[in-house]
């Protein structure tokens, strides 16, 4: 499945991802600017926020509490669509996920 990574000069970026692997490491692996990903995914770092698209919204999981308190933390504002990207999964369903990911988080 692709995911679509729009940094915030409007710049697409398509990724094949895996099945089964998250929105972060994907990004990681193909050097998507803007997404760190420093604590690997175990939800301690919030370098791996993104912002989903409103029409992507609805097919992801639930908001975990953790995940809601370190997008408080987070650079970048938090919007609607914040979600950190090592907590989406990839699916076939999700293939075309467009995400935009704030310019710096440090
Ligand atoms: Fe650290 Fe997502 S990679 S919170």
């Amino acid at each position: 499945p692709k995911v679509v990574y729009v940094d915030d000069a409007g710049g697409e970026r398509a990724v094949d991802a895996s099945v089964g692997e998250s929105v972060m490491s994907a990004a990681v692996r193909a050097g998507v600017p803007g997404i760190i990903g420093e604590c690997g995914g175990c939800l301690s770092c919030g370098t791996c926020h993104v912002w989903v698209r409103e029409e992507y919204r609805d097919q992801l999981g639930e908001l975990g509490e953790m995940e809601d308190d370190l997008l408080d933390l987070a650079v970048g504002d938090r919007r609607a669509g914040s979600r950190l990207s090592c907590q989406i999964e990839v699916t076939a369903e999700l293939d075309g996920l467009v995400v935009d990911v704030p310019g710096e988080q440090v």
